[in-house]
């Protein structure tokens, strides 16, 4: 079955993986999220005190990329959280496991966003999640004990979202758009996110989520391989004075003029 690639790329807090989901529910694409697979890499690397920055462990953490099991599951149309009176519709859930272990929370906190670079400029560690992330574009790509990384019977395409999804993973990608927004507006966006899944708001400081979102920019576009780059055939998509919304209606108009 020929399924539909949809590559979304761009820097960190673009709202690449909000409108993707939500391009994915409306359009019964399966999503990938390529970056949590790094973020699980990187977990995985930190729990067996491997340090990500060091040489001398690269190739252990190559090694474990390649062992570990990376499990995504997107919950579309989840029910609205019952406590809330929000009209809004609930975004689609990724839930993620490494090797059995729900680690959906764990792969989003400082510590692992701080150590991720070394992971995703480790070449091994890339060619191993690459492969993965291609196997996943075409069907199935990994087994978790009795769960297995595979589509929908009934997805139409894939949507994967990350750095280098449309020049490097699915350079035939059927759609490439690549999101920006100034560092400005997307640290604003990154943090009223922090904010509002905070107990301590007063303890989020503006400057250090700008600071953290330039430094980890600066990385992924400078780095040696696989940088994050706009594919020559990629859409630009500005996204400084669009909801998410509005970027998903966009973006499955695009697909449409395509499918
Ligand atoms: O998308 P997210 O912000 O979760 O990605 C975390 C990090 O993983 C990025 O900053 C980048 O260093 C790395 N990454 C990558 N290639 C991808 C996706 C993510 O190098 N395709």
């Amino acid at each position: 079955k020929n399924l539909f690639q949809l590559a979304i790329d761009g820097p960190a807090a673009s709202g690449k993986s909000s409108t993707a989901r939500i391009a994915a529910q409306r359009l019964k694409f399966e999503y990938i999220d390529s970056g949590a697979m790094y973020r699980a890499v990187t977990l995985a690397a930190l729990r067996q005190n491997l340090s990500p920055l060091s040489l001398d462990d690269a190739s252990k953490i190559s090694q474990l990329a390649a062992t570990s099991h990376i499990f995504i599951h997107t919950i579309f149309n989840p029910p609205p959280i019952a406590h809330t009176s929000s009209s809004k519709p609930s975004l689609p859930q990724t839930l993620v496991y490494l090797n059995g272990d729900d680690v959906t929370h764990d792969i989003r906190s400082p510590e692992i966003t701080k150590n991720i670079s070394g992971i995703a400029s480790n070449p091994d560690v890339r060619r191993v999640l690459v492969e993965k992330q291609r196997a996943f574009a075409n069907g199935i790509y990994d087994y978790e004990g009795d769960k297995l990384n595979t589509i929908r019977k009934s997805s139409k395409g894939v949507v994967m979202d990350g750095r280098d999804v449309g020049t490097v993973v699915l350079p035939n990608a059927d759609l490439k758009i690549f999101v920006t927004a100034p560092a400005r507006i997307r640290a604003i966006r990154r943090f009223k996110e922090l904010q509002q899944s905070s107990t301590n708001k007063s303890l989020i400081d503006f400057n250090k989520v700008l600071e953290d979102l330039e430094k980890r920019d600066k990385n992924d576009y400078e780095r040696k391989i696989s940088p994050l780059k706009k594919a020559d055939d990629a859409i630009l998509l500005d996204t400084r004075d669009m909801s998410v919304m509005e970027q998903a209606d966009k973006i499955i108009e695009l697909v449409l003029e395509r499918a």
